[in-house]
């Protein structure tokens, strides 16, 4: 199995890949005070091993419910009070040990406490292992918005343990594909109709090609965060499918849909536009369709979903700027590019006709 690095100077830092990387005792070793932050479900089945993996019974466990409504300002302030509270001082290194939410606000907390302190991202979720644990993006959700309060804050380190896949549950791991069906839909054609071989492979969690993909969306994350660090320009491709995707997710008062699943809709719906505006074939959309169905992730609009308050929750993401949507299309498979001239009401009559090829 791989070890990765990403590249930013003084600041880079290893990935590492490995099935029963927590297995083994002491083979992590951390010094200083430390904190494992995590969530009522991950901890119960992790923790201890993973007190053992760095060969520290001591270290004190924070937890908190699971689930994206939790990822939240109240539970960033109690997460800093326990942090106080535990005494944990500069040199103190916090473990994020979940998926997305849990490494978002563990890594959040860390930015902040003391002006910042050592983290290290331990991701049990697909999502998290492929996309959200490597990067250094942390953050909160407000009612507005999503991740509307946050910070860039690398870690010291990605420990990827494959094997804690075994426990996930099949809706939150398909979910997680949806963002390894990203890479290839944005820069890698290859990796897209490799996808489309091995997507049969990935959903019976064959471990072979399932470190292949892990393996290949951290190589690919770890070069663009490496060359744009803070987004501003390459990276923002990552975002394909998110400005559709975090709408949903705000729509739906983050309970509905789960993130994963909210991407995929998002980046069907940036295909069809894509089409719908002639600047993609519309046969790449379907082949995008035909995939992510294939993987058992939702491409149409939820029903009731008004057109209106989707374009009017899309002006408040991040990437909007000064109120003017901002918009990850492509020219294809493997060509996405980023945009700043998007019509909404153009945006809002597609949105209100029967979505394309879904
Ligand atoms: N920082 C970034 O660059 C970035 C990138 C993409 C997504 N995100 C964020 O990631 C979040 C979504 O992350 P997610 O999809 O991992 O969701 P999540 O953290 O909510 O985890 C999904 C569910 O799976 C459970 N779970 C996690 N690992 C498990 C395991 N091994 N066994 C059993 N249960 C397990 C969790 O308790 C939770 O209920 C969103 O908030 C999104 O904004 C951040």
């Amino acid at each position: 199995m791989p070890e990765l690095t990403v590249s930013l100077g003084d600041r880079s830092y290893p990935i590492r890949i490995a099935d029963g990387l927590l297995d083994t005792e002491a083979a992590l070793p951390i010094t200083g005070p430390c904190l494992i932050v995590s969530d009522d479900n991950v901890g119960p089945l992790y923790a201890e091993r993973l007190k053992r993996a760095i060969g520290r019974p001591d270290c004190p466990l924070w937890q908190m419910p699971a689930g994206e409504p939790e990822k939240n300002l109240q539970r960033f302030a109690e997460l800093l009070q326990a942090m106080a509270a535990q005494g944990l001082s500069r040199n103190a290194t916090v473990l994020a040990l979940g998926g997305g939410v849990i490494g978002d606000l563990a890594g959040f907390a860390a930015a902040c406490y003391m002006r910042g302190i050592a983290f290290i991202q331990i991701p049990t979720t697909l999502l998290a292992m492929v996309d959200s644990s490597v990067g250094g993006k942390t953050a909160v959700d407000l009612p507005a918005g999503k991740n509307l309060v946050g910070a860039f804050h690398q870690p010291q380190a990605v420990w990827i343990d494959t094997s804690v896949l075994a426990t996930l549950p099949e809706r939150e791991f398909r979910a997680g594909l949806a963002e390894v069906v990203k890479y290839g839909a944005i820069v890698d054609v290859g990796f897209f109709a490799w996808l489309e071989q091995h997507a049969d492979a990935l959903l019976a969690k064959d471990p072979t090609a399932l470190a292949n993909a892990i393996a290949h969306c951290c190589r690919q994350k770890a070069g663009v965060v490496a060359r744009d660090e803070t987004e501003q320009g390459e990276r923002a491709l990552l975002n394909f499918g998110h400005t559709f995707g975090h709408a949903l997710e705000v729509i739906g008062d983050y309970g509905t849909l789960v993130h994963g699943e909210a991407v995929a809709i998002g980046m069907q719906l940036a295909a069809s536009y894509a089409a719908h505006l002639g600047l993609a074939p519309d046969a790449d959309s379907k082949r995008l369709q035909q995939l992510l169905s294939r993987l058992g992730l939702p491409t149409a609009l939820p029903s009731g979903v008004d057109a209106d308050l989707l374009v009017a929750k899309m002006r408040l993401d991040k990437k909007a700027v000064s109120g003017n949507l901002r918009l990850i299309l492509w020219h294809g498979i493997g060509q996405a590019f980023m945009t700043d001239d998007v019509d909404a009401s153009g945006l809002r009559n597609f949105l209100n006709r029967p979505i394309g090829p879904a």
